[in-house]
């Protein structure tokens, strides 16, 4: 039966232990218990109005190794004295050592008990005592801490703490009344007001359980979208929003020709270079540009010859780079490097819409998908990431209009107050690099590259004199990553990706602060 009576959990032993002393104090009490066991159960009597409680913050004194061993063995002073007082004659330095078996010990101790005036030397140089008998007040003090954990005495332990023989840390402990409703045994709560209850009168005498509006939900085991996917989704948004139409981006491999020639990048430029570029060596090349089928009504011969001439000799009012253009470097193949090789056949394919007038509609496209670059992997760098691309074809377009719309499509993403900085591209003129302010960073972050198509390439896919166009970039990772408060690239994308972190990330907000 006293088995049966010995309280099972911490909740039970509170109110036994209440019943017998009133106010309890916890570490007294529950010196093993851990503070948060203690708290919550603490918390769920204090819910039932059984128990009040408050909190005492205190200071405690906690011996050090050597704080221990003065506790046991006395301070190294009064060993020393202890030493000599058993030695008549006196003690050399190197039989007061061995006597006592620790040389730091030895000289420390010694150094004290001649400062304390406790011992002295004899005319041979031999150490013996100067009194009869001393206090061993360190001992005293570390061993009332030993046993109280603190000293009535603050300066004590102030001095015990400097002399590194304890250290003091801050512990929470409790001190516990009865409440208003306190028994021995937790009352069985009614969770829910059922019609028995209502027809029996049961309800008059039940005790319910007080609504927890804090508590969360169940976990749902359910799969989550990743933060690139969640943040492209706004990103669509924008600029479904805005009025673009979304460009067919699931052709990975382009040629040279749509990757940078009609972009009116020279042959020999860096970004083609291996070390920049991936080609695809099987198969060796492309194509010549063709029609896609029966509805293809794009113009592929005048698009060939025009790109050749405005490299070689300059066409539309250029001078162009002046060198033997090659086809077979233009039809090699590459993993495109920028998703601008898309609005590149864009809008060429816009240029075949071009009525008896010689005019085009004004179009929007965007794109947001992958590229592909041989750089070198670090923490902001990888060989693979995603770009955002819009491109606005329109008549009257102004540079003023480009940085205006900047404005009112980054203002979406939260992102105000842009800077522009002048850039190059060989493809636009004049181009900006796009700058806002990070808060989080507190500094100025590039968040994309825009500019004004070149007339050697608007021209070239077909396009009227007087259609300007607008074209931009971004990578996906960028505000994914200062949204995320992601460091790394790495931990966003590619193998070292932590499944928990795509996992407990909710769902996406660009916030407007
Ligand atoms: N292609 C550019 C880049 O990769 C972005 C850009 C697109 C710039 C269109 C101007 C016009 O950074």
């Amino acid at each position: 039966a006293a088995t049966d009576a010995t309280p099972k959990d911490l909740t039970h032993q509170i109110l036994y232990a209440l019943s017998e002393a009133e106010p309890l104090l916890s570490a007294e009490a529950f010196p093993q218990a851990a503070f948060t066991d203690l708290k919550a159960a603490l918390d769920r009597l204090g819910s039932r109005e059984m128990v009040k409680y408050d909190t005492i913050d205190r200071e405690e004194a906690i011996l050090e190794a050597e704080g221990e061993t003065i506790a046991a063995n006395g301070s190294h002073e009064a060993r020393v004295f202890e030493a000599l007082r058993q030695a008549v004659e006196g003690l050399t330095v190197q039989e007061l050592e061995n006597t006592i078996g620790d040389k730091n010990v030895t000289k420390v101790g010694q150094s004290k008990a001649f400062k304390e005036k406790w011992i002295s030397r004899t005319k041979d140089g031999k150490f013996k005592t100067a009194r009869d008998s001393i206090e061993d007040v360190t001992k005293e003090q570390v061993q009332t801490i030993r046993q109280t954990r603190t000293h009535p005495d603050p300066k004590v332990i102030a001095d015990l703490k400097k002399r590194k023989l304890i250290k003091t840390q801050k512990v929470i402990s409790f001190k516990i009344h009865k409440g208003p409703k306190f028994a021995l045994e937790i009352a069985k709560e009614e969770t829910d007001l059922t019609a028995d209850m209502i027809a029996s009168g049961a309800w008059k005498t039940a005790a319910f359980k007080p609504y927890n509006f804090k508590a969360l939900g169940a976990d749902q085991n359910a799969g989550a979208l990743h933060p690139l996917n969640k943040v492209r989704s706004e990103f669509r948004q924008i600029f479904f929003e805005m009025g673009f139409e979304e460009m067919p981006t699931s052709q990975f491999v382009e040629s040279g020709f749509w990757n940078f020639d009609t972009l009116f990048v020279p042959q020999q430029h860096p970004a083609r270079d291996l070390q920049d570029t991936f080609y695809i060596s099987d198969p060796k090349a492309a194509d010549k540009p063709r029609p896609t089928g029966p509805d293809d009504t794009r113009d592929y011969e005048e698009v060939w010859d025009n790109v050749r001439q405005v490299h070689e000799n300059g066409k539309f009012g250029s001078i162009g780079y002046r060198y033997p253009w090659s086809p077979e470097e233009s039809l090699r193949l590459v993993l495109r490097t920028h998703t601008t090789a898309v609005s590149a056949a864009m809008l060429h394919k816009l240029a075949a819409q071009r009525g008896k007038d010689g005019r085009v509609p004004p179009a929007r496209y965007f794109s947001i998908d992958r590229v592909f670059r041989n750089e070198s992997v670090d923490a902001t760098h990888l060989a693979e990431f995603h770009q955002v691309e819009g491109v606005i074809a329109d008549y009257g377009l102004t540079l003023g209009g480009l940085m205006e719309f900047m404005e009112i499509f980054f203002g979406k993403m939260g992102l105000t107050d842009l800077q522009f900085k002048p850039a190059y591209n060989p493809y636009t003129e004049p181009s900006m690099e796009i700058f806002a302010f990070h808060k989080g960073l507190n500094k100025l972050v590039e968040i994309g590259n825009s500019g004004m198509f070149r007339p050697e390439f608007l021209e070239s896919v077909g396009l009227p004199k007087d259609l300007r166009v607008y074209g931009w970039g971004l990578s996906l990772e960028r505000p994914t990553m200062i949204k995320y408060g992601i460091s790394n690239i790495r931990e966003l994308l590619g193998h070292k990706v932590d499944l928990n972190f795509i996992e407990r990330n909710p769902a996406v907000r660009l916030d407007k602060d």
